[in-house]
């Protein structure tokens, strides 16, 4: 990439290159540049596939990609170039949507929560559409933007296993749904659909099927209060990883069925979805260099019973890797859900078949947990060398912070050219125009 003025570069490629090949060209342009940052490379074709497949294998349900996933202006661009609408849950957000030319008509304001200039600037940009899942909520809804189109949240039935848990923070129980309802009514509000997040990374079709259920139970209880629905909103929590593209087949068929036992086509229903880590998660790489290494055999670093609970040799060496990027930057996720990571490191310089050590990946700041991988096994590596990390599109970019003065990885843009086509026929180069407008990241 080079992301210069409002012109964002994509290099369009002619013939299939390995994830392995794009980075190992990168790190050999970087070491030309004397450049060692970190960078991430964004294959935006993956993306525009994604959005394609959705549509194709869900035709009832209209993506609102979550934009709180990945913020990247290019990734909204190509998303909204594709026809996605869009999942905001603050001003900047839905400020950044408006700027790429969308109608405040593919916004929904899905935050259950919303600070109140917030809501109003959204509002004054003709943004309606939004949810709710408290009374206070309504309460502020009706002073700032009585006309707004709402959409109760309601908690997920049932318990599901997913990487993130938001059961806790958001929805009504089943049981405060009526009276929640009779409130809106009683204010005077349009309450028009329901929505549920089953959760983020949930992979079981059981979930969304559940919920889907739960919905129709919420439009009966709402047609019995006079309040007639129309939209379904099935939220998030489609999985992304390359690996899970079967999954994710699955669970569309899950859904597919139960909207169609639940919501037939001639209830009129719209159906929406708020997908942010399906879209994203497995259309960036993100290369890491080592910028640090301490070789420290096991009695350094563990005290004796450990080690003797542990078993194993003594001497054997752990090899301690320092890399530019951490938990501060790309990898929040490790403290947020360290359970749920399954984090693929792969090494450019070293074959499969090398002696691999016990390893651990430390982040670049100061902080004693700034650790990304605590232990695994490695071929050696030495300073200067480089890793790479797949699926690494959701939930990274968005968290860099700025502590110890670290930065966000530069960012590379790839295409592959026929998908480039599909959306841009008559783009002869790689080149996304973006709308002037200086908040739009660039
Ligand atoms: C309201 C809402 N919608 C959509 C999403 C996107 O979820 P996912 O990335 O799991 O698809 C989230 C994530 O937290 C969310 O809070």
């Amino acid at each position: 990439m080079a992301a210069t003025g409002n012109k964002v570069h994509v290099d369009l490629l002619h013939m299939h290159k390995s994830t392995r090949e794009l980075v190992q060209e990168q790190v050999d342009l970087s070491k030309k540049m004397g450049c060692d940052d970190q960078f991430v490379i964004c294959d935006l074709g993956d993306i525009i596939d994604k959005y394609q497949q959705w549509t194709k294998l869900m035709p009832r349900v209209k993506p609102f990609y979550a934009v709180k996933c990945n913020n990247d202006s290019a990734v909204l661009k190509v998303l909204s170039d594709c026809g996605a609408s869009f999942d905001c849950a603050s001003k900047d957000e839905v400020q950044k949507i408006l700027s790429l030319g969308v109608s405040p008509s593919r916004i929904i304001y899905a935050n259950t929560v919303k600070q109140p200039s917030m809501l109003k600037y959204a509002v004054e940009h003709g943004v309606s559409l939004m949810t709710f899942d408290s009374e206070a909520e309504l309460r502020k809804i009706k002073s700032l933007c009585p006309d707004a189109k709402l959409v109760l949240r309601t908690l997920p039935a049932g318990d599901f296993k997913c990487k993130i848990d938001l059961r806790q923070k958001f929805g009504c129980p089943l049981s405060k749904i009526r009276t929640l309802l009779q409130t809106a009514k009683d204010l005077d509000l349009d309450v028009v659909g329901t929505s549920f997040h089953v959760g983020s990374g949930c992979h079981d079709g059981n979930a969304y099927i559940a919920s889907i259920r739960q919905a129709r139970s919420v439009f009966n209880m709402a047609a019995e209060l006079g309040i007639s629905m129309k939209l379904l909103n099935i939220g998030g929590g489609y999985p992304g990883e390359s690996s899970s593209r079967e999954t994710f087949v699955k669970i569309t068929e899950a859904v597919n069925k139960q909207l169609d036992k639940d919501f037939t086509e001639d209830d009129n229903v719209e159906i929406i979805a708020e997908p942010g880590s399906y879209m994203v998660s497995s259309s960036a790489v993100l290369a890491v260099n080592i910028i640090g290494k301490r070789m420290l055999s096991r009695k350094d670093l563990y005290n004796e019973e450990d080690i003797m609970t542990a078993g194993g040799d003594d001497d054997a060496p752990s090899v301690m890797y320092y890399v530019n990027d951490g938990v501060y930057g790309s990898f929040t996720d490790v403290l947020i859900v360290p359970e749920n990571l399954d984090l693929d490191v792969q090494t450019l310089t070293c074959n499969k078949d090398e002696i691999c050590y016990e390893s651990a990946i430390w982040g670049p700041t100061c902080c004693g947990f700034d650790c990304i991988i605590k232990s695994t096994k490695l071929p050696m590596s030495e300073v200067g060398d480089w890793f790479y990390f797949r699926d690494m599109g959701a939930y990274t970019i968005v968290f860099v912070c700025s502590f110890n003065g670290m930065t966000s990885p530069r960012r590379i843009f790839v295409c592959a050219v026929e998908t480039w086509r599909k959306i841009y026929p008559d783009s002869h180069d790689g080149d996304l125009i973006m709308p002037e407008n200086k908040s739009n990241g660039f």
